[in-house]
Parts: C-alpha cells; structure tokens; sequence
C-alpha cells in the first residue's frame, strides 16, 4: 500500500520535494520497498486538486509551469478541486500531511492549525517550520501521541543537514553538556564578506540576492532565527523547555569592518553563535557574536554554511556541517522523516 501524502504549501520547497519523490521513487522502492503517492496539493495562492488514487506529479509540474498555478492539472473522473488546507487535511485520504507553508515565529500560524486538524484526524505530520516547534512543542506532541501518529520536523534546524536526529539517535548515551552552531546562513555569509573588506549593507545586499537571507532580513541579523532554532534545540536535543524570554539576544546589527579588523588582529575571527550551555544554575542560552579562535572547528565555516558542535561527556565534542537552507536541503529534510516513519510503520 502506498503511503499517501497531502502538501499544504506548494511553493519551491513543496515543488523541490515532488522532484525529489520522483527522482528518488526507484530507489526508494528497490531499497527501502517504500511507495510515496501524492493525493492533493493545496496551496492558498496556486490552487487545490485531489485524487484518492493519487495525482501524476509530471502533470502536476507541467500545470506550474504553463501558468504557476494548479488549475491546468488535467481533468479525470475522482478529481476534486478547491479544498482548502482544513479540508484537504480532514477530508482528503492522506496518511501524512506534509506542511510546507510559510514560517511565522510569532504566532507559528497557519502551521500549528494544521497539525491540531492533523492529529485530530489520526494524520502524521511532517514540517521543516519552526514556529510551531518552538512555540508548541508540548502541546503538539502530546496531542500526536495521544492519537497515535508522528509528528516530525527534522528540517526545523539545519534543514536537511541532521541536527536534530543525530544528538537524539547516533550520539544516544551521551550527556550532552553543550551545543555551539553557526546556525543561519545569511549572517555567517555577511561575516564571511566583510572580512573580505565589504561594507555591512554590501554584504547584506549579496545575501539577499542570493537568496539567503529571509524576505525580511531582520529575523536573520537580530538574530531571532537563531533564537528559534535555540529553542527547538533546548527542547528537543536536551529535553529543556524554554521560552524567548530565556535567551539572551544580540545579532550582527551594530558590526562594523572596525570590529572586523580588530577580530583578524588578534588572530580571531567573528561568528553569530546560538549557544546551550548546561551550568550548576541551569540552562544557560545566547545568540551573540563570539570572538573565535581559528582553530575552534566552528571559526573554520565560510559562507551559507551552518555547523553545530555538541560536546558529549563520553564521545567528547562532534561537530556537522552542512547546508541550513535551500530547496533540495529542505525538500530531503521531509524525505527523512518521512522515511523514518514509513520504517516505523
Ligand atoms: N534565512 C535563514 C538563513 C534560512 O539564512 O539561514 C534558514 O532558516
């Protein structure tokens, strides 16, 4: 039987999934004897359509690519068109809502309705969207376990580079004592350029037109995304509930290539850290930029590129590096949950 799956959002993640699901489909059946099917596709500004026996993604693609909507998907006898998010999530035959609408770190709306109506209707849901995991965590969770499916959001941090999976499975055993990262992409891109002698607002302006940092950009240089990330790392990686209140929060704003200079001095260099440290009086949280040695693992990283130490009472520290956005990144981040409950099952 095919897992079945509905997305909620279908902008360039949900479409770099779909080219992912058919890239990988051989693969995932010759390897895994795992069949993905995708049953409906609702987005708020592309359009909705339905199939309980599952939609045909190359018509699903060549439907965005005549008009960037849905409404060329071929006509066929079972198709239903319009459906909301709700009633695509209630309605629809999916065994797995994928939620890939946009982040709201404020409210974590849309997306926290969306897996509520999830749970309540015995759907898993998978999210690469921080808000809900930072905000409602708790109540999320128990609300999946209490009906009996998985909630997962492995993408939340480091989108498809393993930041949270790898602490809770391979490092298992360890007391993690502290976590350290390089945690978004547009702030260690702005630092790695100003070295190279680019003004603040340069910098800025390369990040954003390549795509890096938020449409907002002041999430990223604030440092909230961080903050965010921190949150869902105190909860799910240490087991400790936190709340925005809890960190201590400076970004990148005020820096200047004076500050810049002064770092390349001292033979240092300037990082945007989100940093957990566990003390004698308790979880100590901050997003700020640290001065680092050259030779700490993290003061290495150049560019987009994100990295997370945990330092582990028996395995001592291990550091992974990867990608922390992007389309394919974030599209594979849903792969694997989706994998790992499929292996569940
Ligand atoms: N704007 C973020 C970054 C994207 O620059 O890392 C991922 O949260």
């Amino acid at each position: 039987m095919p897992h079945k799956l509905a997305l909620i959002g279908f902008g360039g993640v949900g479409q770099g999934f779909v080219d992912i699901l058919e890239k990988k489909k051989k693969m995932l059946r010759d390897k895994e004897r795992m069949d993905f099917q995708v049953v409906a596709i609702t987005d708020l500004n592309k359009g909705s359509v339905h199939h309980p026996e599952g939609l045909c993604l190359k018509e699903v693609k060549r439907a965005i690519q005549e008009n960037g909507t849905l409404d060329a998907y071929p006509d066929q006898p079972g198709l239903i068109r319009g459906w909301d998010s709700k009633e695509t999530i209630e309605k629809s035959n999916a065994d797995s809502i994928v939620e890939m609408t946009f982040t709201n770190v404020l409210t974590g709306q849309p997306a926290i309705d969306h897996c509520k109506w999830a749970f309540q209707a015995k759907k898993n849901v998978v999210m690469t969207n921080k808000g809900p995991v930072a905000l409602a965590h708790d109540v999320l969770s128990k609300q999946a376990e209490d009906n009996g499916v998985n909630w997962m959001f492995e993408g939340a941090v480091m989108s498809g580079t393993p930041a949270l999976r790898l602490p809770q499975t391979t490092l298992v055993g360890n007391d993690i004592t502290a976590i350290q990262g390089i945690l978004n992409g547009t702030t260690n891109y702005m630092l790695t350029r100003m070295e190279k002698g680019l003004s603040y607002e340069d910098a800025l302006f390369e990040a954003q037109k390549l795509g890096y940092a938020e449409a907002d950009p002041t999430a990223d240089v604030e440092g909230f995304d961080v903050l965010y990330k921190i949150l869902i790392l105190a909860r799910v990686v240490l087991g400790i509930p936190l709340q925005r209140e809890d960190v201590t929060c400076k970004g990148i704003q005020n820096m200047t290539l004076a500050d810049i200079e002064k770092a390349t001095k001292q033979g240092k260099r300037w990082k945007l850290i989100g940093s957990l440290i566990q003390t004698e009086q308790g979880l100590k949280a901050t997003v700020q930029p640290e001065m680092l040695d050259l030779n700490d693992p993290l003061a290495g990283i150049q560019g987009a590129t994100n990295a997370i130490t945990y330092n582990c009472d028996l395995s001592g520290p291990i550091t992974l590096v990867g990608a922390g956005a992007g389309i394919i990144e974030t599209g594979y981040a849903v792969l694997i949950d989706l994998i790992n409950i499929e292996r569940k099952r």
